[in-house]
């Protein structure tokens, strides 16, 4: 047993844990178990920070969080410095602390900034420092802030403020050792404007402004320990409403009463996942709906999901987004990817839990249709992609973690967990991938660490199983593997020769059976129209069926999307008010794109722009310069 065990372990440190443990896959070349973090300047091996202590004030006159971040440090060897990652902080002095307690000033070097990473912070330890105190403040342009003035909130009276620490904007509001593979437990004071209230990713003393003891000073305890990538904070004119003992929703004023009743199954959702791989590890979830300019869908920090306005669809229909930030409690929070290139372990487990979540709450034939739409997107996108981003073990030595957020790690992961379980069966699968969460809990994991664990425990004792899913094809080839089982649903296909019919001039949009669709349904029905198709035509579907004037976010973009495509002109105005009021990413891009592609259309674009960059966050101001070819500042 023993040798057994330190054989697989060889194993795991240089090669796929299979090729050592399990005869069936020698014939794969090794991918080494890379613990090394490209993105972090910091040197958690020799000393680790476990303890981060915010006291923090909020200026919005000067767009700065003033204070100082008190790190815990736990020696791992001999070092003589502790290496923080940094980017455009002010450092004003740097204290340390041995085990008496008592602080001193310390010395330290900011180094050059690189344009991706920012500059790593060296503060020198003196023998048996223990904790170091650092003096800072944040630049007005920080990547992982957005301030927000009133006219860009719903209430239009007060500032609101967000962080958005993924994948390593965290080291741009705090010093910090900003890897994913280094989890420390946090608190916070935070001082904010007394008509404000601050939330963050963590247990709050004020559950709700009027249980504040002093209106304007906060107070936060992280007790579970968390990567860097997961702590935030939201400062504005915050209401809160209870949806049941421990879930909630915090959002502007306007907006709470809705979005509790548009989330009001998110109980139902958290029984499902614990149901199927162990109890929530995080007390409370809430949920706070951002102005419309928060760049995401979602994001999953702990104990409170970020999500966008966006999906207050009114129905329902769109709250597969708070199933997805809900699993990451699992996969993701509980389970963190050790490095950025093992970014699908996050998502891909990710899409696979919300699925699962979508079918025990809404049903399959609803769970087969949203799959069916990521997959379809995933074809579309992986079109456009280069090989070597294509694949889910993805090498970003050198690049910005942001260029491997493609659905590639979200849906071929999604797809690979979807070939496992059907090659195992379901309750196998399960019983699988609870043991992995419990296993790796409060841990972070490699690709290869997951290879290894899949092999020794689903795997090994279930012979045969291995040759029916190429793990390592999965992981390491471009493309899909022969062995995918995709999603199936009838609905979709009925939807699609309907369009299909229509298209071709064989049946008339006024006998069709669009009582009963989904928006899922609807989403299908235009994305199974030909691209790019005459505006006459566009016109016949709007008469009909009213898309420009569509309530729903996901069906307006897609409609969008195609007016551009086909020089709709009727559509445009609401183009316009679309990308000038949602700063959501993955609705500009495609639309800021689609206009890009002609001369008049990138005018347009260009004059849309000017007004509406000031609304969006920095991540995505980032991406359309791009696309528009503008120099950012
Ligand atoms: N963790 C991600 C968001 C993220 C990833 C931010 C990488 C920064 C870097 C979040 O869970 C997510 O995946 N959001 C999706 C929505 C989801 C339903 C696919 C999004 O925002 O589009
Ligand atoms: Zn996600």
């Amino acid at each position: 047993m023993q040798a057994n065990k330190s054989h697989c372990l060889f194993g795991l440190a240089t090669l796929f844990a299979w090729s050592a443990c399990a005869p069936v896959n020698d014939s794969l070349p090794a991918i080494p178990n890379v613990r090394e973090d490209h993105h972090s300047y910091s040197n958690p091996d020799q000393v680790r920070v476990s303890r981060v202590e915010l006291d923090l004030d909020v200026s919005f006159e000067r767009k700065s969080l003033e204070g100082s971040a008190t790190l815990h440090l736990k020696r791992q060897g001999e070092a003589d410095e502790v290496v923080l990652d940094t980017r455009g902080l002010a450092i004003a002095s740097v204290e340390a602390a041995g085990p008496s307690g008592e602080f001193s000033a310390s010395g330290f070097a900011l180094g050059k900034p690189d344009p991706v990473l920012g500059a790593p912070l060296r503060v020198t330890l003196p023998p048996g420092a223990e904790r170091v105190r650092v003096h800072y403040s944040t630049s007005p342009d920080a990547s992982g802030l957005q301030w927000l003035g009133p006219a860009q909130t719903g209430g239009k009276k007060h500032p609101f403020l967000f962080t958005q620490s993924q994948a390593i904007h965290a080291r741009s509001w705090i010093p910090i050792q900003d890897s994913p593979g280094v989890r420390v437990t946090y608190s916070a004071t935070i001082r904010t404007p007394k008509e404000l209230f601050a939330v963050m990713s963590a247990e709050m003393e004020a559950r709700q402004p009027s249980d504040a003891a002093a209106p304007g000073e906060y107070h936060f305890q992280m007790p579970q320990p968390i990567p860097a990538y997961l702590i935030a904070l939201a400062v504005g004119d915050l209401a809160f409403q209870a949806m049941s003992e421990r879930t909630g929703v915090y959002a502007e004023p306007s907006v709470v009463a809705s979005a509790a009743k548009e989330f009001e199954d998110t109980e139902d959702m958290m029984a499902a996942v614990e149901k199927l791989y162990g109890p929530y590890q995080w007390q409370r979830y809430d949920i706070l709906v951002l102005p419309p300019s928060f760049p995401f869908g979602g994001m999953e920090n702990p104990r409170l999901t970020f999500a966008t306005p966006t999906i207050l669809a009114g129905d329902k229909s769109l709250v597969s987004l708070i199933a997805h930030e809900l699993a990451h409690s699992w996969s993701g929070n509980l389970v963190t990817n050790a490095t950025w290139s093992d970014f699908w372990l996050n998502e891909g487990f990710t899409v696979y839990l919300e699925n699962r979540i979508q079918e025990a709450v809404f049903g399959r034939e609803r769970s087969e249709m949203e799959s069916a739409l990521e997959v379809q997107e995933l074809r579309e996108e992986m079109k456009k992609l280069e090989p070597r981003d294509q694949v889910l073990h993805i090498d970003l030595k050198g690049r910005d973690p942001d260029e491997g957020f493609t659905l590639v790690p979200y849906v071929k992961g999604m797809l690979l967990l979807r070939a496992l379980e059907q090659a195992a069966g379901r309750d196998r699968f399960d019983t699988f991938l609870r043991s992995y969460f419990d296993h790796f809990a409060f841990k972070s994991v490699t690709t290869a660490d997951f290879a290894g664990y899949l092999d020794e425990y689903l795997f090994r004792n279930n012979p045969g199983l291995a040759e029916k899913v190429a793990v390592g094809d999965w992981i390491r080839k471009p493309g899909l593997p022969q062995d995918v089982a995709l999603p199936v649903s009838g609905n979709f296909e009925r939807v699609e020769a309907l369009a299909n019919r229509w298209y071709d001039g064989g049946a008339a949009l006024s006998g069709m059976p669009v009582g009963q669709w989904t928006t899922q349904e609807w989403l299908r029905f235009l994305r199974a129209l030909p691209e790019g198709f005459e505006a006459e035509r566009m016109k016949e579907l709007d008469d009909a069926f009213q898309f420009t004037a569509s309530r729903n976010s996901e069906i307006l973009h897609q409609w969008l999307l195609m007016s551009v495509r086909s020089g709709y002109e009727p559509a445009y105005p609401k183009m316009e008010e679309f990308l000038a009021s949602v700063g959501r990413r993955k609705f500009l891009r495609p639309l800021y794109t689609e206009l890009a592609k002609t001369d008049e259309g990138r005018r347009r674009a260009a004059a849309i722009y000017r007004k509406a960059r000031p609304l969006y966050h920095p991540i995505a101001s980032a991406t359309i310069d791009e696309i528009l070819g503008i120099a950012s500042e």
